[in-house]
């Protein structure tokens, strides 16, 4: 096993009390649910709520998620989690030559309020947390979300849930980017002030080091460049003049957790104290709620095998345990055939049994951050901590987070470490199991999950139903006051939520957008 973490770090064959020499409980540590928020961001944690178990599901039409969103919440999962297809993540219509093929195969297909309508029927908005993956549309899923809510007669006030929109990592990893990035910051800043007048509950961005890590970020790189990010749209809420108490307190994030378990619970811990030290000093944030890093985990997803699926159900329990013990705030667990297709349901109900044995039959909800004063946990948390502050200087001497994607930084660095691990891989240096050692043939076969080849004909047929059962002139004239706002300094989002209501369709707001803000085209250094 190598003498160093997944973040190249030392990693000693034995840690004692020495580990500990002139380490501070009170600076270091802190109690849970107070500064610098070390030991988790509530006081008691799971000893009070779980966290919440929100499985990532969304694929085919909006009536067959909503399908798989009753099965899950009869399930018991406490939270939603839609996954868009890539035509909607793209801002692009199901009928749009660019993506045939590709309509509700990732995600459910959303092109307008109809769909959205479908996609939550039977399901009380105020009684359910919504988390929607959905980055450069964004401000879009949004509004849908809202106007749906209304129609069942949920204020604004009460809706609970989450927006993804973290184009920033989108640039550098995972590419569902439209707009170049002053416009989608600008958006960001759009978004962050509605939702502090319309939408209070709601955590309108989560800052995402998951995708960065699953194109090969090491736990320091992935923690130092979300954040880096995170300060990146701290900055430009600021410069649009929200006062940094008005909209930190709904800012969340999401990170990957992976098999190399110490390391991640280190890794937990270690971006709570930088963030909380960071929105402290650096941003004057007085309230606490400000300074607390709220996150999202989801289990690594490159780390599942195609080969011997089941030994993923081991990988993932492991995994979770230790997003559980780094004191996440709600959970997804990768389904167990995931590297092969959609999960089945039979999979993604093991994956949320994975959760509910972890809350139910174990004792480590029954204690707060139970690694405090470990050797060998608080040893790694320093190192982790100090390395990710190193990386975040050199962003910072780039001139921050955009300037370093423009120059393909945090890019760079990624591949690099990528590449170092399939190396390892590929030598034997590092084991997989089932893949490159303890191999097994004869395996039982695999039934993967079909999806119906006819649903993209269907998805194109409502729209079309949709734009024949609409007033084209109000759609025109709500889309132009649109392009008016989004030329000049106004905030979007009212014109873009009366667009949506007058059932313009995702791909026409967001062309309107591309007309006026231009699409983002990637350094050529890249
Ligand atoms: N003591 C006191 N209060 C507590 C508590 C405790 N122990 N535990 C929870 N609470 C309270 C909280 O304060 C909160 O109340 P509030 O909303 O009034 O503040 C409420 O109970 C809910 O608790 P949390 O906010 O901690 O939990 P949520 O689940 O509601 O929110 C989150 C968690 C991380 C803040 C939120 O942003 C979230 O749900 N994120 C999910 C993001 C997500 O699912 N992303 C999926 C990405 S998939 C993807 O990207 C693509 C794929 O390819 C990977």
């Amino acid at each position: 096993m190598s003498a160093t973490t997944e973040s190249g770090l030392p990693i000693e064959p034995v840690y004692g009390p020495e580990a500990l020499d002139g380490w501070d409980p009170d600076t270091k540590l802190g109690e849970p649910g107070a500064y610098p928020f070390t030991r988790g961001v509530y006081p008691n944690m799971y000893t009070g709520r779980p966290w919440t178990m929100r499985q990532y599901a969304g694929f085919g039409t909006a009536a067959e998620s909503n399908r798989r969103y009753h099965q899950l919440v009869e399930a018991g999962t406490g939270g939603l989690s839609v996954a868009f297809d890539l035509p909607t993540q793209m801002g692009f219509d199901s009928d749009a030559a660019l993506v045939k093929g590709e309509v509700g195969k990732v995600g459910v297909a959303i092109d307008s309020i109809e769909d959205m309508r479908t996609l939550f029927d039977g399901i009380p908005l105020d009684q359910v947390s919504t988390s929607m993956t959905i980055n450069a549309p964004a401000a879009l899923l949004l509004l849908l979300y809202e106007l749906v809510g209304a129609e069942q007669g949920v204020a604004g006030d009460k809706l609970t849930g989450t927006i993804q929109n973290d184009v920033l990592k989108e640039y550098i990893a995972r590419g569902t980017y439209i707009f170049p990035p002053a416009a989608s910051l600008r958006l960001v800043s759009d978004i962050f002030a509605y939702c502090r007048r319309e939408l209070p509950r709601w955590n309108m961005i989560s800052i995402s080091g998951y995708h960065m890590a699953e194109a090969g970020a090491n736990p320091a790189q992935e923690v130092a460049f979300t954040l880096a990010n995170a300060k990146e749209y701290v900055r430009a809420a600021l410069s649009a003049g929200l006062e940094v108490d008005e909209f930190a307190p709904r800012l969340s994030f999401f990170f990957v957790s992976r098999t190399s378990f110490l390391e991640e619970v280190a890794k937990f811990r270690a971006a709570r104290r930088i963030w909380a030290q960071m929105m402290r000093d650096e941003f004057g944030a007085k309230n606490p709620k400000s300074q607390m890093l709220r996150f999202h985990t989801q289990t690594a997803g490159v780390q599942l095998t195609a080969q011997q699926p089941e030994v993923n159900l081991v990988r993932v329990a492991v995994q979770a345990m230790a997003a559980v013990l780094g004191g996440t705030q709600s959970l997804h667990t990768n389904a167990y055939d995931e590297a092969i297709a959609l999960p089945t349901e039979k999979a993604a109900r093991l994956a949320l049994r994975t959760q509910q044995v972890l809350a139910h039959e174990t004792d480590i909800t029954r204690t707060v951050d139970p690694f405090a004063g470990s050797y060998a946990v608080e040893s790694m948390t320093d190192d982790l901590e100090e390395a990710a502050r190193d990386l975040m200087r050199q962003v910072d001497d780039l001139g921050g987070a955009v300037a370093a994607i423009e120059r393909g930084f945090q890019k760079q660095e990624i591949e690099r470490s990528a590449y170092a691990v399939a190396q390892e891989i590929d030598h034997g240096d590092r084991v997989v199991v089932g893949v490159n050692r303890y191999n097994s043939d004869g395996e039982e076969p695999y039934e993967p999950l079909r999806v119906d080849p006819e649903l993209e004909a269907q998805q194109i047929e409502r729209l079309a139903r949709v734009r024949e059962s609409r007033s084209a002139a109000d759609v025109e004239r709500c889309l132009g006051a649109l392009r008016d706002a989004a030329a000049g300094k106004a905030n979007v989002m009212d014109p873009m939520r009366e667009a949506l209501a007058a059932r313009a369709t995702v791909g026409e707001v967001c062309d309107a957008l591309r007309e006026t803000w231009g699409v983002y085209q990637p350094p050529s250094t890249l």
